[in-house]
C-alpha cells in the first residue's frame, strides 16, 4: 500500500512531467531510464584547476529537488552552495584533494569521491557543454546566450555533467558589414577588442552563466579575420588573452580561418604550431583557467603536438550535416578520429567536432534550424563513439528545442561515464569490416567498455570474441543504454544490433 501511494504521489507526476516535454516522434526509442527521484551524482570524479585560480563547479546530480548538498576534506579556500551545489572560491597550494560530495533529499542520501587536482594541468576529462554554432549562426545574442544557460539547468542536462556554455563566431564586430548592429570599431584606441551590438555586456554574461555554476567559453581566430568574417586577434593576442580572463571567459575556441595569410612560409617548421603556442602561453599567465580549444581542421598531423598548446583540438574539417558514402557523416569523421586514439589523454583529447542532434542547421546557409534526419539508431552511435572516443561532448543543436528523445540520447550517466572516465583512454577501433565496427575502451575499474556497431540496412546478429578483446574467463556483461545487466559470458558475447545502430556494453 505505501509502494502504491509513494508511486501516486511522487513518480506519477515525475513521468507526466517529462512526457510533456516531449515531441512524441521517437519516443517508443527510448533506452535510457528514468533517473530515480533519489539523489545521483553523475559526471565527472575529477577537476583539475591551477593553483590561485577560482574555481567554479555545479555537482551533477539527478534526484527530486530540492536537493541539499554537502561535502567533505574541502581544501581551505573552497565552499559549496549546499543549496544548489555549486563548489567555488580558490585553492592555493598544489594538491590531489579527496572530497567526498553528499547529496541528499526527502528520498535518501548519496555520497560519492571527487577530487580536485591542483596543479597545471586542465580538463582532466573530456569538456561537457554547449556551442551555439550549428543552430544560431550569425544570429548569435547575448539574449541567446543567457537563455542557453537557463535551458542547460531546465532540461537537466547540467545534471549529467554538461558545463560549458560556449558562444562561437560572430559576438565581435565584422569588417564591412551593412548591420548596424556589427558595423563599428573593432577595437578601441588602447587595442581592446569590441563586441558588437548583440553583446552589450561579455562580463555580465559570463557573471550570469557563472550565477548557474555553469562555465562561460568564446571564440575567436589568430588570424585578422574569423571564418565569418568578424574581427580576429592576430598581433593583440596577449590583450585579447587578459580582456577574455577580465571579462570571466573558462574557455576558448581558437579558429585558425584567416590565419594562413599571415602564417608565413609552410617549410617553416613552426608554421601550424606557432599561433596555438602563442595563445597558450598568454591564456597561462591569467589569473582564471581557460580551456584552450584548438581549431584547425587536423592540419599538419595537429594530434601529434595539440597536448603542447592546448586541451583538445579539431582532427577534421567541420563536421555539418552531410552524408559521406552513404552514411551520416559523423561515422567517416568518426573512423579519421579513431585513428589518433594513442594521443589522447586526461588534460589532450582529440575533437570530432559537435553532438549535431536535435533542431540543428545546415552551416553551409547558416540556415535555420530544423529536426535532425538521423533516425534514433544513429543517434545513439553517434553518442556511443564520441562516449568512447573520449571526444568533448558538445552539444550543438538548439537548447530551446530539446525534446525528450534528444536528452536521452545526450543524458545517460552510464554512457557519460564512458567518456568521462578519469584514465582518459580513447577507445580504439578494434575491428571494421564492410558492415561492422567494434570500438574498445579501457576503464579505470579494469573494464572494458565496447560499442559493436552496424553500418549497414538490416538487423544483424554480430558477435565479439573475449580472444579479440584480450581478455579471459567468466564477464559480467552490462548493456549501457539500458542500463540493465546481460548475464555473464565466459568465451565471447553475441546480439542483435539495429540498422546503422549500436551495442554499447561494459565488460567486467
Ligand atoms: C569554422 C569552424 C566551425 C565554426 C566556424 C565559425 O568553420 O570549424 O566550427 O567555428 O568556423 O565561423
Amino acid at each position: 500500500m505505501r509502494n502504491l501511494l509513494f508511486f501516486i504521489a511522487l513518480v506519477l507526476p515525475a513521468l507526466a512531467m517529462s512526457q510533456s516535454k516531449s515531441d512524441g516522434k521517437y519516443d517508443a526509442f527510448i533506452l535510457t531510464p528514468e533517473p530515480p527521484l533519489t539523489p545521483r551524482i553523475t559526471g565527472p570524479v575529477v577537476f583539475g584547476l591551477r593553483p590561485g585560480s577560482p574555481l567554479i563547479f555545479r555537482i551533477p546530480c539527478t534526484g527530486e529537488r530540492p536537493i541539499k548538498f554537502t561535502a567533505r576534506n574541502m581544501p581551505e579556500g573552497i565552499f559549496l552552495d549546499e543549496d544548489n551545489g555549486i563548489l567555488s572560491g580558490v585553492v592555493n597550494k598544489p594538491g590531489s584533494y579527496s572530497l567526498t560530495l553528499t547529496a541528499s533529499n526527502k528520498q535518501g542520501s548519496v555520497s560519492r569521491k571527487f577530487t580536485l587536482e591542483v596543479g597545471d594541468k586542465l580538463a582532466l576529462t573530456p569538456p561537457m557543454g554547449w556551442n551555439s554554432w550549428y543552430i544560431h549562426y550569425n544570429r548569435i545574442s547575448d539574449k541567446t546566450m543567457r537563455e542557453a544557460a537557463d535551458q542547460m539547468i531546465a532540461s537537466g542536462m547540467a545534471d549529467y555533467g554538461y558545463q560549458y556554455v560556449n558562444i562561437d563566431d560572430c559576438w565581435m564586430m565584422k569588417l564591412k558589414s551593412k548591420d548596424p548592429d556589427l558595423n563599428g570599431k573593432r577595437r578601441d584606441s588602447q587595442g581592446r577588442i569590441i563586441p558588437n551590438k548583440r553583446f552589450p555586456d561579455m562580463k555580465g554574461m559570463a557573471d550570469y552563466i557563472h550565477s548557474k555554476g555553469l562555465k562561460a567559453g568564446l571564440y575567436i581566430s589568430p588570424g585578422r579575420y574569423t571564418c565569418a568574417g568578424y574581427e580576429g586577434s592576430y598581433k593583440h593576442e596577449a590583450l585579447d588573452a587578459k580582456t577574455f580572463a577580465d571579462w570571466g571567459y573558462d574557455f576558448l575556441k581558437y579558429d585558425w580561418c584567416s590565419y594562413g595569410k599571415v602564417a608565413g612560409k609552410k617549410s617553416d617548421p613552426d608554421y601550424y604550431i606557432r599561433p596555438y603556442r602563442l595563445m597558450w602561453n598568454e591564456l597561462k599567465m591569467q589569473d582564471r583557467d581557460i580551456v584552450l580549444n584548438l581549431c584547425q581542421y587536423g592540419m599538419g598531423n595537429v594530434w601529434e603536438w595539440g597536448g603542447e598548446v592546448g586541451n583538445c583540438w579539431r582532427t577534421t574539417g567541420d563536421l555539418g550535416l552531410a552524408h559521406r558514402n552513404n552514411l551520416p557523416g559523423f561515422y567517416s569523421i568518426g573512423f579519421s578520429n579513431a585513428g589518433h586514439a594513442e594521443y589522447a589523454q586526461p588534460g589532450a583529447w582529440n575533437d570530432p567536432d559537435y553532438i549535431l542532434i536535435g533542431w540543428v542547421g545546415n552551416a553551409n546557409k547558416m540556415a535555420e534550424g530544423k529536426p535532425t534526419d538521423l533516425t534514433p539508431w544513429e543517434q545513439y552511435s553517434y553518442m556511443s563513439m564520441w562516449s568512447l572516443m573520449a571526444a568533448p561532448l558538445i552539444f550543438s543543436g538548439d537548447m530551446a528545442k530539446l525534446d525528450k528523445f534528444t536528452l536521452n540520447v545526450l543524458c545517460n550517466h552510464e554512457v557519460i561515464d564512458v567518456n568521462q572516465d578519469p584514465l582518459g583512454k580513447q577507445a580504439i577501433l578494434q575491428e571494421k569490416t564492410d558492415q561492422k565496427f567494434v570500438m574498445v575502451k579501457p576503464m579505470i575499474d579494469g573494464s572494458l567498455a565496447v560499442g559493436i556497431f552496424n553500418t549497414g540496412n538490416e538487423i544483424q546478429k554480430m558477435n565479439i570474441s573475449w580472444k579479440d578483446l584480450g581478455i579471459k574467463g567468466e564477464k559480467q556483461v552490462r548493456d549501457l543504454w539500458r542500463q540493465k545487466d546481460l548475464g555473464k559470458y565466459t568465451k565471447d558475447f553475441s546480439t542483435e544490433v539495429q540498422a546503422h545502430g549500436v551495442s554499447l556494453i561494459r565488460i567486467y
